[in-house]
């Protein structure tokens, strides 16, 4: 026979819970933290996640666990594959952050898929921001084949749990995570308690199956995971998607339990949805059909473990004020006043009274030292307004010296700057026939010159 509901009181912060309300948590001394929850005597959640508490876990030794093949569940999405590791591993939840409208829906439903294409298994997308409807209207727009997914349109942790039960997908996405309830967790939908309970036995379903779950969470505008901060330790990946301006779209994973963090996923957002953008330098070096003007310098960087060539412009202008300042925003303002003091120090040319504006083309952010030489570079043509010998890309770090200082993987930055039709490397190693540098004089020497 079913056990009547009961209501007791839970302390937010602490969670110690007690069948009255009061002002102050007894155990914690929190003030004002007791809130109303019903305790569900006949929960499913001892059988959901597959622990009983009466069930007893013993070690095993390791050497005779085999370890797990076909561990990942590999997307089909190229760029969204590398920034996971290689596929998203089973049995793992994933969280995806961004700001609203970036694309975590689109991602989630292409991504649904092309899984369903490639994994046996059903696939189950869980809604509680859009209506089934609209999740196919998208899929239509994007022509995608939507048979063998199924959708779910819910808030409540309660149906979704169901869901999952009479399903067993191998691939489960819960857009957003925010949006999902239970009134076990407080009869207030959207705290923090919520969020951590949700979550938490999500996690624990899909750790117990050969399955992915991928939560998607919204950001507020300074970019922290607001609330799912607080699921961040709870999850084995925590990837977060960032724009520039124009339809660039940025993957980047933060924490992963099964992969580097380095990787980068870049994908443009046009009319048929989420492209994989394969080859960057497209993307972050400019098409001119006449000459380069002044101000602009080419550089081969490494997002994780692929090189692509960036072009960053520079713009000097007279100061406006008695203190001249740094516009820059994609390299760090330090490193460009730092460059720009070796310039002065080394050439006599003046910037200490100019404002300085650097970008980079595409909206990448550059932080290695590596592109220093390239920075020297552009800052010098546009305070002097003479363009770079056309074709050129510059590799290397400036010394406060002045002097152009070797860089990590050298050898593949050249490699693919010449892949790319570059025809004039300039490194401070000689290899696969770059010209090498050794000091900013001659690297504006080398570039400038007729
Ligand atoms: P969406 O995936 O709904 O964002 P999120 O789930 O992160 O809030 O993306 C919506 C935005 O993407 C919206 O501004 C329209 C744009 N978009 C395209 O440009 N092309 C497309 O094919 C689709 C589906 C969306
Ligand atoms: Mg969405």
């Amino acid at each position: 026979m079913a056990k009547k509901k009961e209501i007791v009181y839970k302390c937010s912060e602490c969670g110690y819970s007690q069948p009255r309300w009061l002002g102050r948590c007894p155990q914690c001394g929190a003030w004002n933290t007791l809130a109303e929850c019903i305790v569900d005597p006949n929960s499913t959640t001892a059988a959901f996640t597959g622990n009983s508490a009466t069930e007893k876990v013993k070690p095993v030794p390791l050497s005779l666990v085999s370890a797990q093949e076909n561990a990942r569940i590999v997307t089909g999405i190229q760029e969204f594959d590398r920034v996971l590791g290689g596929g998203a591993m089973r049995r793992s939840a994933i969280l995806i952050g961004g700001e609203p409208g970036i694309g975590k829906s689109t991602l989630m439903v292409q991504a649904c898929a092309a899984i369903r294409k490639a994994t046996p298994g059903k696939v189950l997308y869980v809604s509680g921001e859009e209506s089934a409807g609209q999740v196919k209207g998208r899929a239509d727009r994007l022509s995608l084949d939507t048979s063998g997914i199924e959708i779910l349109c819910t808030m409540r942790l309660e149906d979704i749990k169901d869901a999952l039960v009479a399903l067993n997908p191998v691939f489960v996405v819960i857009d957003s995570i925010q949006t999902v309830y239970s009134v076990e967790a407080g009869i207030v939908p959207g705290t923090v308690n919520q969020l951590k309970f949700c979550a938490n036995e999500l996690i624990g379903w899909v750790k117990e199956r050969d399955s992915v779950m991928v939560m998607s969470a919204h950001v507020t505008k300074d970019g922290v995971i607001a609330g799912p901060k607080s699921l961040e330790h709870m999850v084995d990946t925590v990837i977060s998607f960032e724009r520039n301006d124009d339809e660039v779209r940025f993957l980047r994973a933060s924490k992963n339990r099964f992969g580097s963090v380095d990787e980068l996923g870049i994908f443009a957002m046009g009319e048929d949805g989420l492209s994989c953008v394969g080859d960057p330098s497209a993307m972050f070096v400019t098409k001119r059909t006449g000459k380069t003007p002044a101000g602009i310098a080419n550089t081969c960087v490494f997002e994780g473990s692929r090189a692509f060539v960036v072009e960053i412009q520079a713009l000097t202008v007279p100061a406006k004020s008695s203190m001249s300042r740094v516009y820059s925003d994609k390299i760090d303002s330090a490193r460009v006043a730092r460059v720009a003091a070796v310039l002065e120090k080394r050439t006599g040319l003046r910037f200490s009274d100019m404002d300085l504006y650097i970008n980079v083309a595409g909206g990448v952010r550059l932080a290695e030292s590596a592109i220093d030489a390239a920075l020297a570079a552009a800052l010098y043509s546009a305070r002097t307004d003479v363009p770079i010998l056309d074709g050129s890309v510059i590799i290397g770090e400036v010394s406060l010296a002045g002097e152009v200082r070797p860089v990590q993987r050298v050898r593949q930055r050249v490699k693919t700057a010449r892949e790319l039709g570059f025809r004039d490397v300039l490194a401070p190693d000689d290899e696969d026939g770059a010209r090498r540098i050794s000091s900013v004089k001659e690297m504006l020497a080398a570039v400038f010159a007729k």
